[in-house]
């Protein structure tokens, strides 16, 4: 039977050492808790790295005999490969060009040797298990170079490539030394996804100018092949983010939290630590609400919860700093003994109490700079039984272009932003039911089964056009 081989820098699965030995978590992040539920069906495998060093090869053996239980296929990085490779080109070059942080970015020669290195290791890693009928579906910007390679080994092959992060203008991608390289790689693919229209003819524009490639109505002729782009706006798990937060085991959580707080209203804060997400800025918006409108002190705090991410790349590790002093500073301002502003917490919560929260919150604070989709702002939506609660939404994140009935923010707008909390805070029931329900017909009918379904569907339509066409 043919498979769907899906390969990614992580795997949905983490694995960490501790005093007990080795535990496996699931993985932080959009992709993996957004693919996480689809994977498992058919014989499909996922292939990616387990997020820590291993260098024992019976250790190996174990970390790989547990993850193929549960359809994984670990590809492990060295020491270098993970300074290099992962902290270096995708996440110290890549990451901050993509998100148009260009003054983050670093340039170094070594680290683009290492990323074309791990892109080969992935590549290998996947011929070894994919048959000639299976499809192999690539994700993300670790792994630019993948369908490129993937293609010379496998000139028939059926390859998707999705994209979860923004693609940058046409301006900023040549800043790249490598943007060429990095289009081509791409291109290796029948299909390129990305979550956006705007995101897609930045790419279309790009392929054009630097490779000199038009493209008809989002079809690149290549001197090979014909290569399909498009726009496929990620969705999740509706139905399990429904259902956890209507379950006694949330009830429960919601309860102990009312209890604890005391009839304080809550902003719901959550995301990876990373200075694309915006965090300083919402936290300087919250200080600016409790300044303009004293009337909200004692009556609300932020619970803003900061999952650990990159922590060994300068530009995190600053963040990390910056955060915890914005916290400390407008805690001890504005606090009382009764009343902590901002109930702060630096790690990840397990699902029932995450589903908790979402579900407790009056207004979830959702104000990235910059970011591809947000599949945060979507759980909220999905987490709302009794359509009690406003998202606030940044227009720069993905989302914003389909969840128009959000309150939409400019993220650096430090009083607006202050200006929409109050609004939101004081916002009639009668609206914020209208608003949600119109969000979650929305965000429950293009859910992550229905993405899945439209992007496969077009990968086979794209093989079926090449071979009309005669080009592959
Ligand atoms: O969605 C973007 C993304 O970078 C994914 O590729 C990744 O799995 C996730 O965020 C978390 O990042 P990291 O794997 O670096 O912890």
């Amino acid at each position: 039977m043919a498979r769907t081989i899906i390969v990614s820098n992580r795997l949905p699965t983490k694995v960490q050492r501790t005093d007990d030995g080795l535990t496996f978590q699931p993985s932080e992040g959009g992709l993996a808790t957004g693919l996480g539920s689809i994977y498992r069906a058919d014989d499909n495998i996922w292939v990616g790295w387990p997020g820590l060093f291993v260098d024992d090869p019976a250790e190996q053996q174990h970390v790989a005999d547990q993850l193929r239980n549960d359809s994984m296929a670990p590809v492990f990085l060295t020491e270098t490969e993970i300074r290099d490779f992962y902290e270096g080109f995708s996440n110290s070059t890549l990451w901050p060009i993509f998100h148009y942080f260009n003054e983050y970015a670093t340039f170094e020669e070594a680290h683009w040797e290492a990323y074309v290195a791990a892109n080969a290791k992935f590549c290998e890693a996947v011929l070894a298990l994919a048959g000639p009928d299976d499809t192999i579906w690539v994700h993300d910007y670790q792994l630019l170079l993948l369908p490129q390679m993937l293609r010379r080994a496998r000139p028939q092959a059926t390859i998707g490539f999705f994209l979860h992060i923004p693609f940058p203008s046409y301006e900023l991608l040549r800043v790249l030394p490598w943007s060429t390289e990095l289009l081509e790689g791409m291109l290796g693919a029948d299909l390129i996804g990305f979550h956006t229209f705007y995101y897609m003819r930045h790419f279309l524009s790009a392929v054009s100018n630097l490779l000199g490639l038009p493209n008809q109505n989002g079809q690149i002729e290549t001197p090979s092949r014909m290569v399909l782009v498009d726009a496929f706006p990620m969705g999740i798990d509706y139905e399990r983010y429904a259902t956890a937060a209507a379950s006694e085991a949330a009830l429960a959580h919601i309860q102990t939290f009312r209890e604890a707080v005391r009839g304080v209203r809550m902003i719901l804060s959550i995301d990876r630590l990373d200075y694309t997400k915006g965090i300083a800025q919402r936290l300087r918006a919250f200080e600016e609400l409790l300044k303009r409108y004293p009337a909200w002190r004692e009556q609300v705090s932020l619970l803003m919860l900061v999952v650990p991410s990159r922590d060994q790349v300068t530009q995190y590790q600053a963040l990390k700093v910056e955060v915890d002093e914005l916290v400390g500073r407008i805690n001890a301002q504005y606090g009382t003994i009764a009343w902590t502003p901002i109930l702060y917490f630096y790690r990840s919560l397990p699902f029932d109490q995450l589903v908790a929260l979402y579900r407790l919150a009056d207004v979830a604070l959702v104000t990235p700079v910059r970011d591809g989709m947000n599949l945060v702002a979507k759980e909220y939506i999905a987490c709302k039984a009794d359509q009690h609660g406003v998202l606030i939404l940044s227009e720069r994140a993905g989302a914003a272009q389909e969840l128009s009935d959000a309150l939409l923010i400019n993220p650096t707008a430090t009083s607006k932003v202050a200006d929409v909390l109050h609004q939101a805070l004081t916002m009639p029931e009668e609206e914020q039911k209208s608003r949600m329900s119109s969000l979650q017909a929305l965000v429950r009918q293009y859910d992550v089964f229905a993405w899945t379904e439209l992007f496969m569907n077009r990968l086979a339509y794209s093989k079926i056009k090449q071979l009309t066409l005669g080009t592959d």
